[in-house]
Order: structure tokens, then C-alpha cells, then sequence
């Protein structure tokens, strides 16, 4: 787990969220707590729980961004899940149990890539003994293997020696070309992957079992693949069972429950705030339902149970209509913590525009570069973009920082369409071109509802 300090943290943040400071020391807090609590002694330990954060803020602002940002910080497991999905018709109960049995998977996933990847070389010795075992069967030990058609041994008995010689060919690229005859596993059927995250868990089905048993066994079948492809399939199959999954599934387990994090979009919209009687009793139904999950209890998987006690939950919501009083008592009491984000305005787009890693104008710079089309924006075009973007999320729909995205796209509009086609490649957007684009729309409140 990464042992970043809260002030790296927000420093890390801040290459691609601009303001919302407090939001940003929030979450820095929180995680560094996980790492400060993981160096207490045992026995406090335990009793130490995670103080949960809501983010209150309108649309627009940055909340999922943090926690985006704050997933590829950490390496710790992350997943994101919009509260709302559980009052959705078909809901049941147990589904909200699923983001923990998400989080595992990834968990798993995570940690079965990382081992694959340290045993890569293992994997690619293994590999390329069996190729060469293919190449050049040993007559003894594999009678049934076809004879060695694509490889002239002078000798009988291939030596030792053919044997290196021909790893360094290998090696050195020169077989590459060659084919070879390979068992190819089936790749499993996608539409059993879906059918088997599904809820079938609960059930006590494993689909891929059933499914498995109705195909013929023995794996794949022969297939002549170029010896390059032969070599990544192997040592793709070596890697996958040098890994120890036991352990795999151990590490994640402990990760999950020590490090995970989960991140609770739209929390607003289980509060019963709005609405009539009939969708205010599945809301609540649905914050009952969470509450164990928050509080901690053990959850089942098919990898063995999952506590669910130390797992940082980060909430976050617009609360226009609803506020997080609204919350049943029980769920306000484990999100202790509640940092609203400010709104935005024109200064903080400007810097939107311009500042963070991937900001907005640099995309398209770097998207139009590929048609060989150079465009500039001067300061006076910014500032303008920005200040139509305040202006109508003030009159329209303050959508926060979106607003920049369908600002951007119908100022480029014409630039995008006729890049490949013009003559000069160099364009330099200035105030003129912006308000030329804007000013009719931007009068027009119903126009700009449609087209901004
Ligand atoms: N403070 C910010 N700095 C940089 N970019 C931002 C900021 N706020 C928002 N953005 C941009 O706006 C987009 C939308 O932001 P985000 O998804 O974080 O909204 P949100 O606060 O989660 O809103 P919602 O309540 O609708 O989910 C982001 O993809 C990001 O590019
Ligand atoms: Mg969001």
C-alpha cells in the first residue's frame, strides 16, 4: 500500500484537480489513516474504524474526479458504485452486498496480475523448453510426436548441443517464423462470464462448472500457430499456473478488508427526502440494507468470507433537494466526516482549461496535431470560453466543469470537421473567434439550453 503523506497526497491530486482543497485533505486524511491505524498495536487495531467522508457538492465539481484520481494513487482496491442503481426495479437486498464481492474481484485480479507478472521470466524458460521440446522431440521420450518435419537434425539422437543451438535461434528471433503445432485452450465463452457476476453466487451455481461439464473435455484442440504466438500463449499458461491462486485469494481477502476502498456515488438519492410514499420506503429500504456493509459485518463470497469492518466508504451526492441529515441516524453516525466542494466560476475554469495533466484544451490540440492542424488559444479566448461557460450554467443548468465540455465541442466544431481538408494548418483561436461562436447562442437562453 502506498505510504504517501497526506501532503503528497493533495500534491498528486492537484496535477488534475483544480481547487477543492478541502476535499482533497479530506481524503488525504482518511488514507493516511489506514496506513497510520495498520502501525498500531494489534489489539487497538481492531478497534480502530475507518472515519467515512461525504463529499456534498453540486454536479459538476469534482467530486468523482478525486476519488478517481485518489484510486490510481493507492494501490489499494477501488470501486466505484452509484448508490442509486439499488432502488432500480428488480433490486433485492442482498445485491448491495455485491460492491464488496466487486471490490474482491478486482482485489484478486490485482494481485493475480502482479504475481504473473513476477514470474514472467520462470514462465518464459518454461515456455521456451517446451517449444524446443516441440521442435525437436526427443524420439525416446515422445514417440507419438510428429517427426521433426521443420528442422533438419543431422544427427540420430539430437544432442545437447542442437538443443542450444537451437534456443539461441529463438532467441535470436530466427524461428519466428516458423509454426508449430500447439494445444490452444478455448477461450471460455464471455456470455458466461456475465451470466456468472450476476447473482449467481448467491444461488450456489457456478455456470462455468455446468457449462464446463457439457463441453468436451481435454482442453483446446492442435492448431499450427507461428512460433512467436506459441511462445506468448505458454508462457501465458506457465505464468497462470506458477501462480499460487491459494495465496492470491489469502492476499486479496486481507487487502480487500484492510485497504479497500468504496466509493458511494449519489448517496442523495436514497434519502427520502423527495417524492411521494411509494419509491421513499425502497430508499430507505436500500440505507438499511447498506448500513451493515458500513458498520461492518462479514459478507460471503465464493473466494470465503469478507469483513467488511475497516473498508473506507467515501460518499458523495449533490444533497440539493435532501441533505445528509436525511440519512437515517444510523448511516449519518458512520460518515462522520462531510466536506461540501465549492461551485465553480470562471477562474477556476480557466485554470481547467489550461492547468491539469489532462486538461481540456490539450486534448484537443493534441487530438487536432494528428491531422497536422496546430491550434493556439490566446488568453483573451480562454478567459472568454470561461466566462460564457459561467454564464450559462447561470442561466441555464449549472452543470459545473461539464459545461466546459460542450462549450469546447461546439466552438471546435467546424475545426474538427474540416481538419484533414484545410489548407492552413495553423490556427490561432482569439477572443473574436469565441465570441463569434457564442454570441447568438448565448442571448438566446432556449437556444443555449439545446446547444451548450
Ligand atoms: N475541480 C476540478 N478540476 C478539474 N476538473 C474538474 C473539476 N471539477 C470537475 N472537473 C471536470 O468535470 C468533469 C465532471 O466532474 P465530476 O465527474 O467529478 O463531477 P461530480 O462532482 O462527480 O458530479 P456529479 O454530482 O454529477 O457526479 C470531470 O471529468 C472533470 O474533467
Ligand atoms: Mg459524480
Amino acid at each position: 500500500m502506498s505510504d504517501l503523506t497526506p501532503a503528497e497526497i493533495v500534491k498528486e491530486l492537484d496535477k488534475y484537480i483544480i481547487g477543492q482543497d478541502k476535499a482533497k485533505r479530506s481524503v488525504a486524511i482518511a488514507l493516511r489513516n489506514r496506513w497510520r491505524r495498520r502501525n498500531v498495536d494489534a489489539e487497538l487495531r481492531e478497534e480502530i474504524s475507518p472515519k467515512n467522508i461525504i463529499l456534498i457538492g453540486p454536479t459538476g465539481v469534482g467530486k468523482t474526479e478525486i476519488a478517481r484520481r485518489l484510486a490510481r494513487l493507492t494501490d489499494s482496491p477501488f470501486i466505484k458504485v452509484e448508490a442509486s442503481k439499488f432502488t432500480e426495479v428488480g433490486y433485492v437486498g442482498r445485491d448491495v452486498e455485491s460492491m464488496v464481492r466487486d471490490l474482491l474481484a478486482l482485489s484478486i485480479n490485482m494481485i493475480k496480475a502482479r504475481e504473473q507478472e513476477s514470474v514472467q521470466a520462470k514462465a518464459r524458460a518454461i515456455a521456451e523448453d517446451h517449444i524446443l521440446d516441440i521442435l525437436l522431440p526427443e524420439p525416446k521420450d515422445r514417440p507419438d510426436m510428429g517427426a521433426d518435419e521443420f528442422i533438419d537434425v543431422s544427427s540420430p539422437s539430437p544432442s545437447a548441443t542442437t538443443r542450444e543451438k537451437l534456443r539461441n535461434m529463438l532467441r535470436e528471433g530466427k524461428l519466428d517464423n516458423r509454426y508449430v503445432d500447439l494445444d490452444v485452450p478455448e477461450k471460455s465463452m464471455p456470455m458466461v462470464e456475465i451470466f456468472s457476476s450476476a447473482g449467481m453466487e448467491e444461488m450456489g451455481i457456478n455456470f462455468k462448472d455446468i457449462l464446463g461439464n457439457m463441453m468436451p473435455k481435454g482442453g483446446g484442440k492442435k492448431r499450427k500457430v507461428k512460433v512467436t504466438e506459441a511462445l506468448e500463449i505458454l508462457v501465458q499458461e506457465e505464468a497462470q499456473r506458477l501462480v499460487d491462486m491459494d495465496r492470491v485469494i489469502t492476499e486479496a481477502i486481507e487487502k480487500t478488508e484492510q485497504s479497500g476502498i468504496i466509493f458511494l456515488d449519489e448517496i442523495d438519492k436514497i434519502t427520502g427526502k423527495e417524492g411521494g410514499s411509494g419509491p421513499d420506503i425502497s430508499r430507505e429500504g436500500v440505507q438499511r440494507d447498506l448500513l451493515p456493509i458500513v458498520e461492518g459485518s462479514t459478507v460471503t463470497t465464493k473466494y470465503g468470507p469478507v469483513k467488511t469492518d475497516h473498508i473506507l466508504f467515501i460518499a458523495s451526492g449533490a444533497f440539493h433537494v435532501s441533505k445528509p441529515s436525511d440519512l437515517i441516524p444510523e448511516l449519518q453516525g458512520r460518515f462522520p466526516i462531510r466536506v461540501a466542494l465549492n461551485s465553480l466560476g470562471k477562474d477556476e475554469f480557466v485554470r481547467i482549461l489550461t492547468e491539469p495533466r489532462n486538461a481540456l484544451l490539450l486534448q484537443y490540440i493534441a487530438l487536432l496535431r494528428t491531422e497536422g492542424v496546430n491550434v493556439a488559444f490566446d488568453d483573451a479566448a480562454i478567459e472568454t470560453i470561461a466566462q460564457v461557460a459561467e454564464e450559462v450554467n447561470n442561466h441555464t443548468e449549472n452543470i459545473g466543469a461539464r459545461r466546459l465540455h460542450t462549450l469546447m465541442e461546439h466552438l471546435l466544431e467546424d475545426i474538427l470537421f474540416d481538419a484533414p481538408d484545410r489548407n492552413d494548418k495553423n490556427i490561432i483561436i482569439d477572443r473574436a473567434y469565441v465570441d463569434g461562436k457564442f454570441r447568438d447562442i448565448k442571448e438566446d437562453e432556449d437556444l443555449s439550453r439545446y446547444i451548450l
